[in-house]
């Protein structure tokens, strides 16, 4: 949870400098809220290598042991094992399931919890997750037998999911969103039939990937890979799973080296899916100097180190189907337009709106702030570089990726940026601060 209860010190960061060196980034997010819940679904153990110790992966290990599984503890660099209950073996909680920050535990908990007959459970979090809107998750699995109560008709937590049998059906998802697509398919997986979920494009597919290499069996197709079948009747066995780099994170260093005069970086062992790579291609769309070394698979995900330095840039078009696979990258992107030549447009975006913070409007006003000529549309923003940007007040407003990407910002500005609330970082990337010590040179 971001601690934004106690006030902070705003931290101070100067401008001008450069980066140089290595770092490899902690482990990725969304492969590490999966391993963790899987595991405990599965028979017998699962070992995970690289997860993250960061505050929402610890949201879900709480979820989980609440619920009476054993998730060793978590810590940078050990590894972590998950005691599998099997499918239908969560015992219902005392408590209120505090999901913290974090989205991804609250939603693909819902799609585990919904079809666990004969028992109750409640899941709430933090003011920012209470405001995110969750009937996107509650309403297919209605279509399927779900009970699920909220406030605002079943829209915001607290939640309570009230365990039914659940039917197999086919869902036509309004949104690209693997939290949606995810809680679905781990509801079908004890559903009568077969579950279809459609999506208007292909979301990030480690969902997939891994339920497969858990036994599940699940047949994806349609056009750019949009339609995921589960067919439900096997049970899923504890497995060995290596978290790669999270790009998400990986974004910070690469935008970061490629805006700063002089930068060389090299990030290591970062994980390569296609669903999310989009950053890659527009920074390449850009002309930024990246090289991908050393590609490697990983566990079932691509992973290769990559090679960033500085370099002219050009403004960007991004919108389509291309937005799923940078969906956590548009903060960062916001500040590398600052630092382009050109007009930069950011279009369909909306779904920014309903993250962590509203992004669109955060990055607005935090970038503004420091004399960004940055435009507002409902769903997106149009960026005009080059701007010399200039130290400011600036605040996460309790969002880890604002809090990273405007310090990537304040590399580039002149004097010094206060940052309030830096701490929300720790959310995906809790040793954030201490890399961007050491790389500055
Ligand atoms: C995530 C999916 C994305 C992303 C989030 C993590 C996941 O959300 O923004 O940080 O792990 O499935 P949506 O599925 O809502 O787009």
């Amino acid at each position: 949870m971001v601690p934004s209860q106690a006030p902070s010190t705003p931290l101070q960061l100067s401008g001008g400098g450069s980066l140089r060196g290595t770092v490899g980034v902690p482990g990725d997010k969304s492969i590490s809220h999966r391993a963790l819940l899987f595991g405990a679904i599965a028979e017998g153990e699962t070992r995970i290598q690289g997860l993250l110790p960061a505050e929402d992966p610890l949201s879900t290990a709480a979820c989980l042991r609440a619920m009476g599984v054993e998730v060793s503890p978590i810590q940078a660099g050990g590894e972590v094992t998950v005691q599998g209950v099997g499918l239908d073996g969560f015992q219902e909680p005392a408590e209120v399931l505090d999901c913290g920050n974090s989205g991804t535990t609250m939603r693909l908990m819902l799609g585990l919890l919904a079809g666990r007959t004969d028992r109750h459970f409640v899941l709430s979090g933090d003011a920012s997750l209470r405001g995110r809107p969750m009937r996107r998750v509650g309403a297919p699995l209605a279509q399927m037998g779900a009970v699920i109560h909220g406030r605002k008709q079943g829209n915001f937590a607290p939640l309570a999911v009230l365990g039914q049998p659940l039917r197999g059906t086919t869902i036509r998802t309004p949104v690209a969103s693997a939290q949606v697509k995810s809680a679905i398919l781990l509801a079908g997986l004890t559903a009568s039939g077969p579950t279809t979920v459609i999506e208007p494009a292909q979301s990030r597919d480690h969902s997939e990937r891994m339920l497969r290499a858990f036994g599940a069996r699940l047949d994806v197709g349609g056009p750019g890979l949009t339609e995921v079948t589960l067919t439900p009747g096997s049970s899923l066995r504890g497995q060995t799973v290596v978290v790669p780099g999270d790009i998400s994170s990986a974004a910070f260093w690469l935008v970061a080296a490629a805006i700063t005069p002089g930068a060389e970086l090299t990030v290591r062992n970062v994980g390569l899916n296609p669903s999310r790579t989009g950053i890659l291609a527009v920074l390449e769309q850009m002309g930024a100097q990246i090289t991908v070394l050393n590609p490697r698979e990983v566990a079932g995900e691509p992973v290769g180190d990559l090679q960033v330095s500085h370099g002219p840039l050009q403004a960007f078009e991004i919108g389509g189907e291309l937005i799923p696979r940078l969906v956590d990258e548009i903060p960062v992107l916001a500040v590398a337009a600052c630092c382009a030549e050109g007009v930069s447009r950011i279009r369909d975006a909306g779904e920014l709106r309903v993250k962590e913070t509203d992004r669109l409007a955060v990055m607005a006003r935090q970038l503004g702030a420091m004399g960004a000529r940055i435009e507002e549309w409902e769903d997106g923003l149009t960026i005009t570089g080059v701007t010399a940007l200039r130290g400011a007040a600036v605040d996460s407003e309790t969002d880890h990726r604002v809090a990273m990407s405007l310090a990537v910002a304040s590399l580039v500005a002149e004097g010094t940026t206060s940052l309030d609330r830096p701490e929300a970082a720790a959310v995906s990337y809790p040793g954030f601060w201490d890399d961007l010590q050491r790389l500055r040179v």
